[in-house]
């Protein structure tokens, strides 16, 4: 499986071919900081979607701290993302840049003598796209994440055409960290379709207060609060996020089950 896995220096300079079109919708995942929850908000979406009849697979094209295998190298988030697909799919397809240590993508790439480069990216993404009707994609870290001596996330759903959903981590700092990746979101011109909010701190104080701030001051609408669950499961998460998916604007035809999430080409 680990064949399809970009090799070092693979695809260097190619240029990023432009987005084909595709029969699949997809969606953008960043968040206000690593470890926020943009995992189980990915895996969440992709199970209320499913229940709502639709084949959804997901993708983490950036995956810094992965454990070497016998099959090669294994992310924990892309595997539970592979895990929760309607379909089986080659890992290489779900997360076709792999690095072992958990540090910054772009140090992590540079020590494997990578250059993370778009055309793979997209090019896993349209494999996937065609299989599903909807495709999910989690981004690394948060949004201003280089990825590359010139590359940054924000790069990655540009190039997928994708719209995109902040994932804000309920927690102290959540207001400045949520407004700013709310501000560069849009000045990177890509759609931001809305927020979540994650109850990631069961202790935070003045949680309610926060919320209040985030709904009255992000410029988007809240999809959705997920409180802190003991131990999450993608069902669980969903179950907070059918409104979510009803809040979610849809451009697309015919309407979907979901009436959300605009058409990603
Ligand atoms: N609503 C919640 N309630 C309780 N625990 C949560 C909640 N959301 C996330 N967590 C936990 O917080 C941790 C980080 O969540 P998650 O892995 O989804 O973050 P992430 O943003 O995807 O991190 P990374 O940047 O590493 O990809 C996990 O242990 C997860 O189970
Ligand atoms: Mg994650």
């Amino acid at each position: 499986m680990n064949d399809e896995i970009v090799s070092p220096m693979a695809s260097i300079s190619r240029p990023a071919p432009e987005p084909e079109k595709t029969h699949g919708q997809g969606l953008f995942i960043t968040g206000t900081d690593t470890e926020i929850g943009k995992t189980e908000v990915t895996l969440g979406l992709m199970s209320a979607l499913q229940q709502r009849g639709q084949r959804v697979l997901g993708m983490k094209p950036v995956a810094a701290g992965c454990a070497v295998t016998a099959d090669g190298l294994r992310n924990e988030d892309a595997l539970r993302i592979q895990a929760q697909g309607s379909l089986p799919v080659a890992y290489a397809r779900i997360n076709p840049y792999a690095f072992a240590p958990p540090i910054a993508p772009h140090i992590a790439a540079a020590q494997a003598g990578v250059e993370i480069a778009l055309a793979p990216i997209q090019a896993a993404y349209q494999r996937l796209a065609v299989q599903a009707d909807w495709v999910i994609v989690e981004g690394v870290g948060g949004w201003r994440v280089p990825l590359g001596p010139e590359l940054t996330l924000a790069d990655l759903p540009r190039a997928l055409a994708l719209p995109v959903l902040l994932v804000v981590g309920l927690r102290l700092g959540c207001l400045n960290h949520a407004l700013l990746s709310a501000e560069a979101i849009q000045a990177s011109g890509l759609p931001l379709a809305g927020w979540i909010a994650n109850g990631v701190d069961p202790a935070m104080a003045a949680a309610e207060d926060n919320l209040a701030t985030l709904r009255a001051r992000l410029p988007a609408p809240c999809l959705g609060v997920i409180p802190w669950l003991q131990r999450p499961t993608p069902v669980q998460v969903a179950d907070h996020l059918r409104q979510s998916l009803k809040r979610l604007s849809c451009a697309t035809e015919p309407p979907l089950p979901c009436d959300g999430l605009r058409r990603a080409r």
